[in-house]
């Protein structure tokens, strides 16, 4: 932009309904600082979401997402004039992009997908796509960011998946009951892990939240490591009814659903901003399972995690008191029913749930 001026950089920032809250202002504000007008932004809320109403299962939400994209991705080039010879395209792909991401098969088509539609392809034989950054790890990426005077907190945010908010809000097709055992409570619901390569999906183990973050990873570990059929531990910090009394709840990926991820979303981002916590961890996954009751259907997990590059990661411990705060505020939401805390490092867990 600073080479080029601002009559020879277009941006396009597509707003997928799937975004945080408050996202697209502060893309629109960002690049306003830069040119007015810069950056365009694509209203396409209606047509992702429609294609994913009523859709539970988490891999055909990545894949009807990524067909979207596509054909977003496509209408643009097409319809802007941007085959006509006289633009190039150029995109953010960093190096973990291009490569194997985290052992995510899937993540990486839809990635690839997002990068390689087929008018990109046809820009990239072209010679017309320009990636500055392919070859640099995200910490390297922002080094660079800095060297050129970027805003910190634009450097400084955490990193945020291409299908956004819907793989961090999970659904169910039937009421299912937590299950007791020795070691808590098992409940019925279908959160991604990594062994070896592959993607697995198994439900999730919930203890109670009666220890130090310390002892309570070592136990996380330790069940993790005996206990067959599960990829992650969760405690659970406080809810408006015992753990024995929530239900799985049949649910989809509706707008009110995503309107109540979006609050706790920003209300432990809010949170956590202000005591620190969010600059010393890698990323906070904030997650929707709906687990609840008939007055409150849902739940709500932090994923607050350390790691470098994302490939593994460990589960982060938080200041009680910041936890504390976190779990009133969010339960002060009507619709939550209770705060559970993932204590699972990756592996075996993933760091997104779906
Ligand atoms: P997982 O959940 O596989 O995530 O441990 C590793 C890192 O990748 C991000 N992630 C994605 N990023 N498209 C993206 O652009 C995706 O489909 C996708 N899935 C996961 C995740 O947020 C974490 O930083």
């Amino acid at each position: 932009m600073r080479a080029l001026g601002p009559a020879r950089v277009r941006g396009v920032y597509v707003d997928t309904g799937l975004m945080r809250e408050g996202e697209t202002e502060f893309v629109r504000a960002t690049f306003d600082r830069l040119g007015a007008g810069m950056v365009q932004i694509d209203h396409a809320q209606d047509f992702f979401l429609a294609g994913l109403a009523r859709v539970c299962d988490p891999e055909r939400k990545r894949h009807i997402i990524g067909e979207e994209f596509l054909m977003v991705q496509e209408r643009i080039i097409e319809s802007r004039g941007l085959l006509d010879g006289h633009w190039m395209l150029g995109q953010g792909t960093i190096y973990p992009d291009t490569i194997e991401s985290g052992g995510t098969a899937k993540a990486e088509t839809i990635k690839t997908h997002h990068n390689r539609v087929a008018g990109v392809q046809r820009l990239l034989e072209a010679g017309r796509v320009v990636e500055p950054l392919s070859s640099f790890y995200k910490d390297e990426v922002r080094e660079i960011g800095a060297e050129l005077g970027l805003p910190h907190e634009l450097l400084e945010r955490h990193p945020f998946p291409g299908p956004g908010l819907a793989i961090r809000c999970l659904c169910a097709d039937a009421e299912a009951a937590p299950v007791a055992s020795p070691d808590g409570f098992l409940i019925p619901i279908r959160s991604v892990g990594v062994q070896g390569d592959c993607r697995s999906y198994a439900p999730v183990l919930a203890i109670e939240h009666s220890a130090p973050f310390s002892q309570l990873h070592d136990i996380a570990t330790e069940l993790t490591n005996r206990i067959a059929g599960i990829n992650r531990v969760v405690s659970f910090v406080q809810g408006k009814a015992a753990l024995e009394d929530l239900r799985i709840r049949p649910s989809s990926l509706d707008p009110e659903r995503l309107a109540l991820l979006r609050r706790a979303d920003a209300i432990v981002r809010k949170l956590s901003g202000l005591s620190g916590f969010e600059r010393k961890i890698w990323q906070f996954p904030v997650v929707l399972i709906p687990l609840g009751t008939d007055a409150s259907p849902d739940s709500v997990v932090l994923r607050p995690v350390e790691s470098v590059d994302g490939m593994t990661a460990q589960s982060a411990a938080m200041p009680d008191a910041l936890l504390a705060s976190i779990a009133a505020e969010l339960l002060g939401e009507s619709g939550i029913c209770s705060v559970l805390y993932d204590l699972t490092h990756k592996p075996p867990g993933t760091i997104e749930w779906e």
